[in-house]
């Protein structure tokens, strides 16, 4: 199949390409000028296409010849947030989103499936309560991005595409995201819980996306939000030891206190700090088999070269 993703030069979406690669499909990765192109993909599996998604152009015909449209696109969340950056996270998603779709529109009735990325921060903050899909969108600032980024790419099914939304877990992988920024403190005896450590941390491990991603697209009967995330979310705190018992180091610092996370890193704290328990309802009832549903059997492939 055709595929044309934005932001598939970034962490998830470089590995992705690789996969589906493998797996026989062509794909086409807009990236924006001037920015760095991954290397190692298998010469001739991946073209590059320079257009920034944030704006209308003539990649929107290039695209419009796809039949798959996978849609990552978006500035990093990781950083104190200010005005500015908090129109760069709001901004890269929505306005992408909906240049994508514009493309979507060209394809005028041809069979189209659009797989556009949310995060379980759709949820908000909550306690120990289970969420799943039919569950409603929070109120922070994350949760509203998301809910407005998936009201863009659902505009893709007025045009008659197939639209699911990959509402991502917090993605274990070993070229980077969240745990490539762990791992170095628990190197230098650093790593703790934060705050009480009782938050839920909603994971997946990147090999378990990638295959949803191809079960998605057998899957046609399949639209709508689909939770990214293992069957067995954990608090905060089996994660951090989770993380010290892969890497072979005992934790030996007290908890990192809330005031300081909130002095250091503001609003984004937050986001350490609270979390949600996904459960990965539709992927279970539709029969999807995860490779790593235990927490410390991921962490351990992980963190093994
Ligand atoms: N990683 C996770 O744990 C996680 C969890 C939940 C949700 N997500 C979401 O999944 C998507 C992919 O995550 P990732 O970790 O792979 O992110 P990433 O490594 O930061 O890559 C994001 C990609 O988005 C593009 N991009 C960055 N800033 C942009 C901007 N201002 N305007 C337009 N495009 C921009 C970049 O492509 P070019 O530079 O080539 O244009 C980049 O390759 C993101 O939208 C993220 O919010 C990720």
């Amino acid at each position: 199949m055709g595929i044309f993703m934005t932001g598939g030069t970034g962490f998830v979406g470089s590995m992705l390409a690789r996969d589906l690669a493998e797996r026989g499909h062509e794909i086409t990765i807009l990236t924006r000028p001037g920015e760095k192109k991954p290397a190692g993909f298998k010469e001739g599996t991946v073209n590059f296409l320079e257009g920034d998604p944030s704006g209308k152009g003539s990649w929107q015909v290039e695209a419009s010849h796809c039949e798959v449209f996978i849609n990552l696109a978006g500035a990093s969340i990781f950083s104190r947030w200010n005005s500015e950056t908090k129109r760069a996270i709001r901004e890269s998603r929505i306005l992408t989103t909906r240049h994508l779709v514009e493309a979507i529109a060209m394809r005028e009735g041809k069979e189209t499936t659009l797989l556009s990325t949310s995060a379980v921060g759709y949820y908000g903050f909550h306690d120990d309560e289970v969420l799943n899909e039919r569950d409603t969108a929070g109120s922070d600032f994350l949760a509203t991005v998301a809910a407005d980024w998936e009201k863009e790419a659902l505009e893709a099914s007025k045009f008659g595409a197939r639209v699911v939304i990959c509402r991502f877990g917090i993605v274990l992988g070993k070229g980077g995201g969240a745990i490539s920024q762990m791992i170095p403190l628990f190197k230098y005896w650093m790593g703790s819980p934060l705050g009480s450590g009782r938050q839920w941390f909603s994971w997946i491990h990147e090999r378990d996306l990638w295959n949803i991603y191809s079960f998605l697209l057998e899957h046609k009967e399949i639209s709508g939000p689909v939770n990214c995330s293992s069957p067995n979310p954990v608090r905060n705190r089996e994660m951090t030891q989770a993380l010290a018992k892969a890497l072979g180091k005992p934790l030996f610092l007290p908890a990192v206190p809330s005031f300081v996370l909130r002095f250091m890193l503001g609003e984004f704290g937050d986001i350490l700090l609270k979390g949600q328990r996904v459960y990965p309802g539709r992927l279970m009832e539709e029969g999807f088999d995860f490779i790593f549903s235990d927490i410390g059997e991921a962490l351990k492939d992980i963190v093994t070269d």
